[in-house]
C-alpha cells in the first residue's frame, strides 16, 4: 500500500505537515510487517479540498490527522 499526503502549499498550510507525522507514527505503531509506504507528494490538484492524502491511487480529501490516520489503519487491516 502508498500512501502518499499533499505537502504543497495549501495543504501544507493546512497543517498536511501533522498529518504525515501522525500517519508515520501510526505506521511506525502497527505496521510491523511493513505492508505501508508513506511518502510526500506535491499538488494533487484539489487544494479547495485539502488537504489530501492518496492511497494507492485513491484520493481522499478534507483530511485531518486523526482521520487520515483512521483510514490508513482500516486500509492497513484490509491488507493483513
Ligand atoms: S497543495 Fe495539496 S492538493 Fe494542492
Amino acid at each position: 500500500m502508498i500512501v502518499k499526503v499533499c505537502t504543497g502549499k495549501t495543504c501544507s498550510s493546512r497543517f498536511s505537515p501533522y498529518i504525515l507525522k501522525r500517519i508515520l507514527a501510526e505506521k511506525a505503531k502497527y505496521d510491523t510487517k511493513n505492508k505501508s509506504t508513506i511518502e510526500e507528494c506535491g499538488c494533487q490538484g484539489s487544494c479547495k479540498t485539502g488537504p489530501v492524502i492518496v492511497i494507492d491511487g485513491t484520493l481522499t480529501d478534507r483530511m485531518d490527522p486523526i482521520k487520515a490516520s483512521n483510514l490508513y489503519l482500516e486500509r492497513l487491516k484490509k491488507k493483513s
